[in-house]
């Protein structure tokens, strides 16, 4: 099980202009879907659990989880706590093995505070050998619902960076996470910050592109979502080009594995199984996943470094 933290992961993703993929799990069956495609694609890839997704699974094992379905895995992945909310959760997520954590502070704390918070964070990250995102700007949308941020400040980025000791950073810049997206995102933003901080990894948060086949299927077998509106993929990959190093995926992972079961569900109305829609349903994260790899993220390939 090659179970690292991403420090490497991002310096030769940034070496090497692709990110790396960051898929939020609620089952170890999407942790296998997820982990078999990044195989097949010899990329790198981070299994992203928020805390929500962690008290399902199973708090304090999920490391143990992760290695049991890992055992022939062999591409360099990360176990991530997204959105962490306090040191305390960060803690006990890198006691427990991840070898990385979000330290999402909210939108209502101030900027001194903010980097005190962080700091903590890092500086004990760091002596347990896992690594540290800090997230700066509102991301809009983190409720579920739809919502546009406040973007990043670039200088207040750069101070931000320098003084809370974070190995990545989370910033605004047009992403919102849900349903309800902004279509395009302030590449010169980007540019700003990184002319500020060069080789510094930054992170796209809310940046699935939602209206697919999977939603279709979705709709089509019960599901009733309207309205939704993604960052195009083109957007993600022109952003990759810049040097964004990881960008989140959340809804469209979890969209296509529900479109799956939905689906399984509604066409094998006799059948009683679980595997039967389960299947299906890993497949679809699988296809997903191998797709992003492949062909927004370029970091097929990339399985060694
Ligand atoms: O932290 C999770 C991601 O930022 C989710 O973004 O809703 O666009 O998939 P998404
Ligand atoms: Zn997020």
């Amino acid at each position: 099980m090659p179970l690292v933290n991403t420090k490497k992961m991002f310096e030769d993703a940034y070496k090497n202009h692709y990110a790396v993929g960051a898929f939020n799990v609620d089952s170890i069956a999407m942790v296998q879907g997820l982990l078999q495609a990044a195989e097949d694609a010899k990329s790198p890839v981070i299994i992203s659990i928020s805390k929500g997704s962690r008290k399902f699974m199973h708090p304090g094992n999920i490391k143990e989880l992760v290695e049991c379905v890992s055992k022939d895995i062999t591409i360099p992945f990360a176990i991530h706590l997204d959105h962490g909310d306090s040191f305390e959760v960060c803690k006990s997520c890198i006691d427990e093995g991840f070898t990385s954590v979000m330290m999402d502070c909210g939108d209502d704390v101030s900027f001194d505070e903010r980097i005190r918070l962080t700091k903590e964070v890092a500086d004990y990250a760091h002596a347990h050998g896992a690594v540290v995102e800090g997230e700066l700007g509102e991301l809009g949308g983190e409720d579920g619902g739809s919502g546009h941020g406040g973007y990043s400040d670039p200088q207040a980025v750069k101070e931000f960076v320098l003084k809370s000791g974070v190995d990545s950073l989370a910033v605004s810049v047009g992403t919102c996470h849900g349903m309800q997206k902004h279509t395009t995102l302030e590449t010169g933003l980007i540019k700003e910050m990184m002319a500020l901080l060069p080789n510094f990894p930054f992170v796209l948060h809310g940046s699935s592109t939602i209206n697919n086949a999977n939603l279709k299927d979705f709709n089509d077998y019960g599901g009733n979502i309207c309205g939704a509106v993604g960052v195009p993929e083109e957007q993600i990959r022109e952003v990759v080009k810049l040097g964004v190093c990881k960008v989140n995926i959340g809804t469209d992972f979890r969209v296509a594995y529900v479109a799956a079961l939905r689906k399984s569900l509604a066409l094998n109305p006799s059948r009683f199984e679980p595997r039967t829609f389960l299947e299906p349903a890993k497949k679809a994260v699988y296809d997903l996943v191998y797709h992003k790899l492949t062909n927004v993220f370029g970091s097929k390939g990339h399985n060694k470094f």
